[in-house]
């Protein structure tokens, strides 16, 4: 199975983030506690995605990495690559990714993440807590492009390893954050099993 060929699609659109997000009417929240002190090359290398918002319009995706990259002081170049279960194919998306306020004294964990050439202008990627070794917790809110009436939602619980965090000041951290942030109700929870993943991204 494992030797399986993976047509490589590249999708036109911001893939994994915007598939991975959930329409809403309410207001983005302002009042929103990131990471504070945050190292972006701390933060970088590879994620596997634990659990996710439902999408609201493409389903399915498995397996998905986020793979980051450090490309200068404040930029990652960003690899999103996931599988899916509706076609059993791969699907990748890259893009970039730079801190949304470099200047900042003290760094907080908001990023501005673009896709496919887009310029990372939006600060839509809020990470609200890691410990960089164990696991990451990220949030995002940002008009949805065609219909600026709705806010689209992201939410992702991000593992160092294909499986969820042990750690237990990282399992507890996690839980308050989807309390406080989330609805553990919309959560979609990929498959990232060896047997399922061809890891070959
Ligand atoms: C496979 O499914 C994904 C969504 O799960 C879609 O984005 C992609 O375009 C599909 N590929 C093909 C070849 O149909
Ligand atoms: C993940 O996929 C594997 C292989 O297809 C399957 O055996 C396993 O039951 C799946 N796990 C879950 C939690 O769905």
């Amino acid at each position: 199975m494992k030797a399986r060929v993976l047509a490589v699609i590249v999708l036109v659109g911001s893939l994994v983030m915007s598939v991975s997000g959930l329409l809403t009417d309410e207001a983005c929240p302002q009042d929103v506690q990131v990471k504070q002190d945050f190292s972006l090359a701390d933060y970088a290398g590879r994620w596997y995605e634990m659990k996710r918002y439902e999408q609201f319009y493409e389903k399915d995706l498995d397996c998905v990495v986020a793979e980051y990259q450090p490309t200068g002081k404040n930029a990652i170049s960003v690899k999103n690559g996931a599988f899916s279960l509706a076609n059993n194919t791969k699907v990748v998306a890259d893009g970039t990714a730079v801190l949304s306020y470099p200047d900042e004294e003290q760094l907080q964990g908001k990023l501005s993440v673009a896709f496919f050439g887009a310029k990372p202008d939006r600060s839509n990627y809020w990470v609200l807590d890691t410990d960089y070794t164990n696991y990451a917790v990220v949030f995002s809110c940002e008009p949805f492009f065609k219909d600026p009436s709705k806010n689209v939602l992201g939410f992702w619980i991000f593992s160092r390893t294909p499986t969820y965090p042990t750690d237990e000041a990282a399992v507890k951290r996690i839980d308050e954050l989807v309390k406080k942030y989330g609805d553990s109700s919309k959560f979609e929870v990929p498959n990232q099993s060896d047997e399922r993943c061809p890891r070959s991204y």
